[in-house]
């Protein structure tokens, strides 16, 4: 296990503005490097939202790659260190970035929660392929919320009702949630290597979900091999491993809250008040004006 499996002491973070995004500064000390990182062709970038199916996510494209030639990564190697999280860097802890350079397999599965903007270069020119992963925003929001609430490098959310009005308005680490899901929905039109997928569909339909990838990647697992995934990547089971539910990743208290919450669709009913779904509605018209992206918030 990495240095991220340590137990730290970590102040929260003061959020600041970054080229225009809301940051903190764990994900931007290490941004020069970031940015002059050499992606090689054949490295996967896994692209998200906080809290949009990041890790569920990653283990199905860590399972397609190495589930059959090296099983014993599911239970010996946490998934954060499977697929490092190319931005990251907490003092006295590898970052993301060295993380990503020792990777000893191939292909390297790299996870990043920029907004698309802030992808380095090497990744396009490249022509590496890339996996966003997009999350109704209303279940986004609550998952994020209890997220922060946990997890120490993050800032001190507050109460629901500021946390709701400081979504809307992309006052949250890694920015608006608005806008990174309409640029990379955007990019994805004139760059093809961009596959872009819904929480909400990998709900209804995980096996059908799975062969899109597949079809995406290029890759035709066995029937046999695409059961073990399937199972592996049950919400009950991530939930039960200890190498897939961060509970070795000490910045998380997990008293507070756990990081394989609840893993549904519909949970911001439990949350939002009238008055807040009609506001966020109105808002929500303004702002998606790409209809062309629909986002459902129940299955
Ligand atoms: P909840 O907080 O709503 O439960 P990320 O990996 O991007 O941080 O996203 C975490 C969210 O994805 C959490 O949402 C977590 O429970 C959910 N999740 C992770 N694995 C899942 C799975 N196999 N099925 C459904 N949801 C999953």
């Amino acid at each position: 296990m990495s240095d991220l499996g340590m137990k730290m002491d970590l102040p929260r973070p003061e959020m600041f503005d970054f080229h225009g995004v809301t940051m903190v500064h764990y994900f931007t000390d290490s941004w020069d490097k970031v940015q002059n990182f050499q992606a090689r062709p054949d490295d996967i970038l896994i692209a998200t939202y906080p809290k949009a199916g990041t890790t569920w996510g990653s283990l199905i494209l860590d399972l397609l790659y190495f589930g059959k030639t090296s099983p014993e990564r599911q239970t010996s190697i946490p998934i954060y260190d499977r697929v490092p999280f190319l931005e990251i860097y907490i003092p006295s802890v590898k970052s993301g970035i060295d993380q990503a350079e020792s990777l000893p397999t191939t292909p390297r599965i790299i996870k990043t929660h920029f907004p698309v903007q802030f992808v380095p270069k090497s990744f396009w020119e490249q022509n590496c392929k890339m996996v966003y992963v997009a999350r109704n925003a209303k279940d986004n929001m609550v998952s994020y919320f209890h997220f922060d609430r946990m997890n120490m490098v993050q800032p001190d959310p507050g109460d629901w009702n500021s946390y709701f009005h400081r979504f809307m308005e992309g006052k949250l680490v890694f920015g608006s949630w608005y806008d990174h899901v309409n640029n990379w929905w955007k990019k994805k039109q004139t760059y093809s290597n961009i596959h872009y997928m819904f929480y909400e569909d990998m709900i209804e339909d995980t096996g059908r979900e799975i062969d899109k990838l597949c079809f995406f990647l290029g890759l035709s697992p066995s029937a046999e091999e695409k059961n073990q995934i399937m199972y592996g990547v049950q919400f009950d089971n991530m939930k039960k491993n200890d190498m897939t539910n961060y509970s070795t990743f000490h910045v998380m208290d997990f008293k507070i809250s756990t990081f394989m919450r609840k893993g549904e669709v519909g949970d911001w009913k439990n949350h939002f008040t009238v008055a807040q779904n009609e506001e966020f509605e109105e808002d929500y018209k303004k702002r998606m004006t790409d209809h062309t992206l629909q986002f459902r918030t129940e299955v």
